[in-house]
């Protein structure tokens, strides 16, 4: 709690982020940190989704930043979505590892990305220092910067729920190769994800938004070269499913990608080409439900109002690859 409050004190530098403790009437409400973020003055929210990315700048990492920054400023962006594997290879060594201003403050310069942005771990990230990333030090040096293992983002409209999915994947713990994770903090594992997994469900039950979005690192849902994370399938799926998220928005595979639900309306997005990207490694998928793959790096944009949601992913030259809108009926909050 105590990291948290200096955390608090350095955001005020950001008067459009008021984060506030948990103040739900419930007693027993989750452990999920909650965060609070305006959106416009019409109640509308926009906002870019990147994955995988930080590589200092190579793998057209930077022409990703600034085809980000472009259409940041069309868009008039409110913040920015990490899927993480924030630093490559092995996350960071520590809260001066120089690749923090490398990989991120130097790449991501463009005016209309000097906003929050909201980042989950990766796996990559769990092979270096957790901590650092997780550190208030890291928004001291740059006050865009926000990292939490889970937590909530509300933005009255839409609902963000992050979520740390590395330690769901059994054979990190159990297959780890040659290859050392951090666990401490998420120790006993089993329960630290029984723990989420209640608390994410109390969350979603709990919340009126209009819209309910879901991040995580890893997939769901995938063509790619991880293919479906069995793990999320059959714990975390469930949850969503019956909450009626509307999407579930991942990394941890290098492409961009959407994927439809043939037995709910639920989403997969997958944004994962902030850099480094796995051309041509795609598996065969129902074509029903695959509405677009891309093996090459971009990102996506996400533009919400009361009725409607609009999805377009980008290429390193700006252009829109795949737009996808759904839309609610106006009535009021149930
Ligand atoms: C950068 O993007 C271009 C266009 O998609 C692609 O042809 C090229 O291979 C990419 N470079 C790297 C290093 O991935
Ligand atoms: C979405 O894509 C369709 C073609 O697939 C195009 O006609 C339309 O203009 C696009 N809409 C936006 C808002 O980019």
């Amino acid at each position: 709690m105590a990291s948290f409050t200096n955390k608090l004190s350095s955001l005020f530098l950001i008067p459009a982020v008021i984060l506030s403790f948990l103040c739900m009437a419930v007693p027993s409400i989750a452990d999920l940190q909650r965060l609070e973020h305006a959106a416009k003055a019409d109640g509308s929210l926009s906002l870019l989704v990147v994955g995988d990315w930080g590589r200092r700048g190579a793998y057209n990492q930077s022409k990703v930043a600034f085809q980000m920054g472009k259409i940041g400023e069309k868009l008039d962006i409110d913040f920015v979505i990490s899927t993480g594997d924030n630093f490559y290879d092995d996350g960071l060594t520590g809260i001066d590892d120089p690749a923090f201003h490398e990989s991120f403050t130097k790449i991501y310069t463009a005016p209309s990305l000097q906003k929050q942005w909201y980042h989950v771990l990766g796996n990559h990230d769990y092979r270096g220092d957790v901590e650092a990333q997780l550190s208030d030090y890291l928004t001291k040096l740059d006050n865009r910067w926000i990292c939490l293992r889970s937590y909530i983002v509300n933005a009255e409209i839409v609902e963000f729920f992050f979520i740390d999915t590395t330690p769901f994947v059994k054979k990190y713990v159990t297959d780890p190769e040659d290859h050392v994770y951090d666990w401490s903090g998420v120790l006993p594992r089993k329960q630290y994800i029984s723990n989420l997994l209640k608390d994410l469900d109390l969350a979603l039950k709990q919340s009126s938004a209009k819209w309910k979005i879901v991040v995580g690192h890893h997939t769901i849902r995938s063509a790619g070269h991880h293919g479906d994370t069995q793990e999320l399938v059959s714990h975390l799926l469930p949850i969503l499913q019956i909450n009626q998220v509307d999407l579930y928005i991942n990394g941890h595979d290098h492409c961009l990608e959407h994927i439809s639900s043939p037995d709910s309306p639920i989403q997969f997005l997958t944004s994962g080409g902030g850099s480094k990207a796995w051309k041509g490694d795609v598996n065969w998928w129902n074509p029903d439900q695959m509405k677009f793959y891309y093996d090459g790096q971009g990102f996506m944009s996400v533009q919400i109002k009361q009725t409607q949601l609009d999805i377009d992913f980008y290429d390193i030259f700006g252009n829109v690859l795949h737009n996808w809108t759904t839309s609610k009926h106006l009535h009021s909050t149930m």
